[in-house]
């Protein structure tokens, strides 16, 4: 089964939330979705997406946590703890806009992995190169060295899941080909196994302006698990149409 998460980001506010949840919980009703769905809004609404969500199949996660157990003083952030506290299943870490707007290193990204995992979360950790390092040859060398930092080593045993998003596609419209995505996906794949037979099966998602229209072919690609969705999970007919394409 497939893995479609939704990344809100700094949108929403409770009013949009209260519908948004309702709309695809209504849509989850009529017809069982093809894939498992994770909403990701701002931490202000978790508790209430979660309590929105509870029952309806529809599972709910952070966008980012601290690298610190906590509790403690740590002003502004939200631990691992905290959001399985609030419903949680899930929490992205590592998304390009914290690596780039917050200088988060991959040793950090790995730190916020650990204490997810310790919190019984699962970690979606982000990994994916820029426009420069994809135009100058660089795009699978950089992958693989954020895989590889990245990564908990726990993660032989424990399920993470690997969102492979080039940062030019992100918001941008632009989506890397079907045949991008599946070199990368395959390369990532790849770079997992040799981590040893141990691991179980780490999901990989592709997210950069997946919308409803290119859902179905960039789904369709070998080692592609499902979908991290920014601006198209905003809106329940585009976001459950992806979900839907999984099918
Ligand atoms: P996008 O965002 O779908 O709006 O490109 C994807 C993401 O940042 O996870």
């Amino acid at each position: 089964m497939k893995l479609v998460a939704g990344n809100w980001k700094m949108n929403g506010d409770k009013a949009m939330a209260q519908a948004l949840v309702a709309d695809l919980a209504a849509r989850q009703a009529a017809k069982r979705a093809a894939s498992a769905v994770v909403l990701c809004p701002p931490a202000y609404l978790l508790p209430q997406v979660a309590a929105a969500a509870a029952g309806k199949r529809l599972n709910v996660g952070g966008q980012d946590c601290s690298a610190e157990a906590g509790p403690g003083a740590f002003t502004g952030e939200i631990s691992a703890t905290m959001l399985r506290d609030a419903g949680c299943d899930y929490v992205i870490v590592g998304h390009s806009e914290r690596r780039a707007r917050h200088g988060e290193s991959d040793a950090l990204v790995r730190a916020k992995a650990e204490r997810a995992l310790a919190a019984g979360l699962i970690p979606i950790i982000c990994v994916g190169e820029t426009l420069e390092q994809r135009q100058s040859g660089d795009a699978v060398a950089v992958v693989r060295r954020q895989v590889a930092g990245s990564l908990p080593d726990s993660a032989r045993q424990q399920v993470v899941v690997i969102a492979y998003e080039p940062v030019w596609a992100i918001g941008t419209g632009k989506t890397a080909t079907p045949d991008d995505v599946r070199a990368m996906h395959g390369e990532i794949r790849a770079q997992v196994a040799g981590l040893g037979p141990q691991v179980p099966p780490v999901p990989l998602l592709y997210g950069g302006s997946v919308k409803p229209d290119n859902a179905a072919e960039l789904m369709a690609q070998p080692n592609v698990d499902g979908a991290l969705v920014g601006g198209a999970s905003l809106k329940a007919a585009d976001f459950w149409a992806i979900v839907e394409a999984c099918r």
